[in-house]
């Protein structure tokens, strides 16, 4: 069956209509309850310097911590380096927001003092609802700490051998953990926005997005045979596409199931 590309029209339409994106104080209460949203953080914050090409690269092959940190301090001098990096969205320009909201991250490339040091920080900026999709950190565990007064979902499935969900909701200075390589969410349960401050332990975390990079980016044949060949998904059958997905290894793609005459 090939449902793939409906399939895969259906979960990149839920992947833009998921994250997140900004909008100017309006209320609303046309439809059902009223929400509210809001220009996320400080709309005159300056965007934060880009760093000339070349300056991580020389600060990692530094040969002492205090020469690297001579580089810095002449590049901060200069203008060329910020010892502060702005997490509104207004100061990273960089960054595209999906209808949710969006993730400001301070990684070494646009923060280089944190070259050597392993760590970096993101602003999570969520718009009413605003789900951050489920997504790893492959290089990073996250601490994430909720700065509004907001309520936000959070939960993370661990690894093969441990795949229950640990999921908790926290409220306004109270954080979890998301450990790394776990497949992890935040949603922002209340109708107007909500921002968290994470930190994670490397200086060049990544982020991979699961339902994007699985179901939008692999080759489709792939996803079909992964997913059990779905015939059609929506609302009212997800609960049944979930039972036909199978375990690993599936199968294997249609093409070679019909060459090797084994029924799916
Ligand atoms: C929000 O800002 C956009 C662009 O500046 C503008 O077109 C729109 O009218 C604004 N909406 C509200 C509700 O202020
Ligand atoms: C409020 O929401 C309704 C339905 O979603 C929409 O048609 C209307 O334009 C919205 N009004 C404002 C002021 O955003
Ligand atoms: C959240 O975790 C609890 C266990 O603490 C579990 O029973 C529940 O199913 C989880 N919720 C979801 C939506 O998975």
């Amino acid at each position: 069956m090939h449902s793939t590309t409906f399939l895969v029209a259906a979960f990149a339409a839920a992947a833009y209509a998921s994250p997140m994106g900004p909008s100017n104080g309006s209320q609303n209460s046309t439809n059902g309850p009223s929400y509210t949203t809001g220009l996320l953080g400080n709309p005159t914050a300056a965007p934060n310097p880009t760093p000339n090409l070349g300056v991580v690269a020389e600060l990692l092959t530094a040969d002492s911590t205090v020469n690297r940190f001579r580089e810095l301090q002449a590049e901060i001098a200069a203008g060329d380096v910020s010892l502060k990096f702005d997490f509104n969205p207004a100061a990273n320009p960089g960054v595209t927001p999906g209808m949710g909201g969006q993730v400001d991250l301070a990684n070494r490339a646009n923060f280089p003092i944190l070259t050597g040091l392993g760590i970096s920080a993101a602003g999570i900026f969520f718009q009413p609802c605003g789900l951050n999709t489920p997504h790893i950190h492959p290089r990073a565990t996250e601490f994430l700490t909720v700065v509004t007064d907001s309520n936000i979902f959070s939960g993370f499935v661990l690894e093969n051998g441990l795949t229950a969900e640990f999921n908790t909701t926290l409220t306004q200075f109270q954080g979890t953990v998301f450990p790394q390589g776990s497949i992890h969410f935040q949603q922002n349960l209340d109708c107007k926005p909500a921002v968290a401050i994470a930190g994670l332990n490397s200086e060049d975390p990544g982020a991979s997005s699961i339902a994007q990079n699985f179901i939008v980016n692999l080759d489709a044949d792939i996803v079909d045979a992964t997913l059990g060949f779905p015939k059609q998904i929506d609302g009212s059958n997800f609960a049944q596409f979930k039972k036909n997905i199978p375990l690993s290894l599936a199968k294997g793609v249609e093409e070679c199931l019909i060459r090797c005459h084994i029924p799916y």
